[in-house]
């Protein structure tokens, strides 16, 4: 027979009572004869309806900060870490319960996989925190678009360590994106430790000025998708054979025929 865990083993009525349901019972009198003594319970505070308010950062103190978050916990941390210790520090609740730590998952392209960069996967989950869907997809989207499109480090976050040769992605994928710094370097990809920390600090940066752009109304998108998007499109998208869906530049991987 297998062995049980505690949880799977059947409850007693007594064991329950004492328990889970005597808590809940004991819970509900004990607010009521706190009440009656005049003594509130302690308050919880109230998670506000998302999404949740921003304030206007400061893009150089995010940017440093996201280098520095990537040394702590990888890209995805340092890029949510950045922008969410800032809002606790200038907000405080409710994103003081918001633990920074949950984004470790996205290094390295999620699980190590090469997929979505960390960097954007985190920026991506702070804009949405602070943005209703339709500000944020178009937001993202712009990140993305100057995500694939810049030559990354910038110079402003290549004097945070040894610099590095800047490179194009010209794709969202850590696994392209990596690929070609390498190439453009001329090194390993195992060497990717300052290169990966600064492009952290550059991608915390740029969503922090996106976002506060959007938050003063001053926020216009500017993204053009790669131009076989258009064209591949036009065939494959939703108005054609509707066999595929995407944005992201289709003759990296495809041949055009
Ligand atoms: C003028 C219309 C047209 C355009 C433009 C077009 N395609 Fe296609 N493509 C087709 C058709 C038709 C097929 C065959 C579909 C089938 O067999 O179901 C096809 C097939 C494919 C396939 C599948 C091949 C396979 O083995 O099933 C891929 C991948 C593909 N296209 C990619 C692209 C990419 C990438 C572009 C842009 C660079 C592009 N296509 C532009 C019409 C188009
Ligand atoms: C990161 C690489 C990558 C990118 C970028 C990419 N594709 Fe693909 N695509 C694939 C792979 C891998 C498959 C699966 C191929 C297979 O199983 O034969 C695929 C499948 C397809 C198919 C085939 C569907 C079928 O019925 O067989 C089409 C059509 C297609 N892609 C079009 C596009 C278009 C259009 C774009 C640009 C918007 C694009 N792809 C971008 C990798 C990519």
């Amino acid at each position: 027979m297998e062995r049980q865990e505690a949880w799977q083993q059947p409850v007693s009525r007594r064991a329950f009572l004492a328990g889970t349901g005597g808590f809940l019972a004991g819970a509900a009198l004990g607010s009521r004869l706190l009440g009656a003594v005049g003594l509130a319970a302690p308050a919880q505070p109230d998670v506000p309806a998302w999404p949740w308010t921003y304030v206007p950062l400061d893009p150089e103190v995010v940017r440093r900060k996201g280098y520095d978050g990537f040394m702590e916990g990888g890209c995805c941390y340092g890029v949510a870490w950045a922008i969410l210790s800032e809002l606790q520090e200038k907000v405080g609740h409710p994103f003081t319960g918001v633990p920074a730590d949950m984004f470790r998952y996205g290094a390295g392209g999620a699980a190590g996989w090469g997929t979505l960069c960390g960097a954007l996967n985190g920026a991506a989950a702070m804009i949405n925190l602070v943005t209703p869907q339709s500000d944020c997809t178009p937001l993202v989207n712009e990140l993305f678009g100057w995500y694939c499109d810049t030559a990354l480090p910038t110079e402003k976050s290549n004097g945070f360590g040894p610099a590095n040769v800047p490179s194009v992605a010209g794709s969202p994928l850590c696994h392209i994106s990596l690929s070609r710094w390498a190439e453009a370097e001329g090194t390993k990809v195992t060497e990717r430790k300052q290169r990966c920390a600064k492009l952290t600090g550059d991608v915390a940066a740029r969503a922090v000025e996106l976002l506060n752009a959007w938050h003063a109304g001053q926020f216009v998108p500017a993204y053009v998708p790669a131009e076989s998007v258009g064209e591949c499109m036009t065939c494959h998208g939703p108005d054609g054979l509707a066999d595929t869906h995407g944005k992201m530049d289709c003759v990296q991987c495809h041949e055009p025929h």
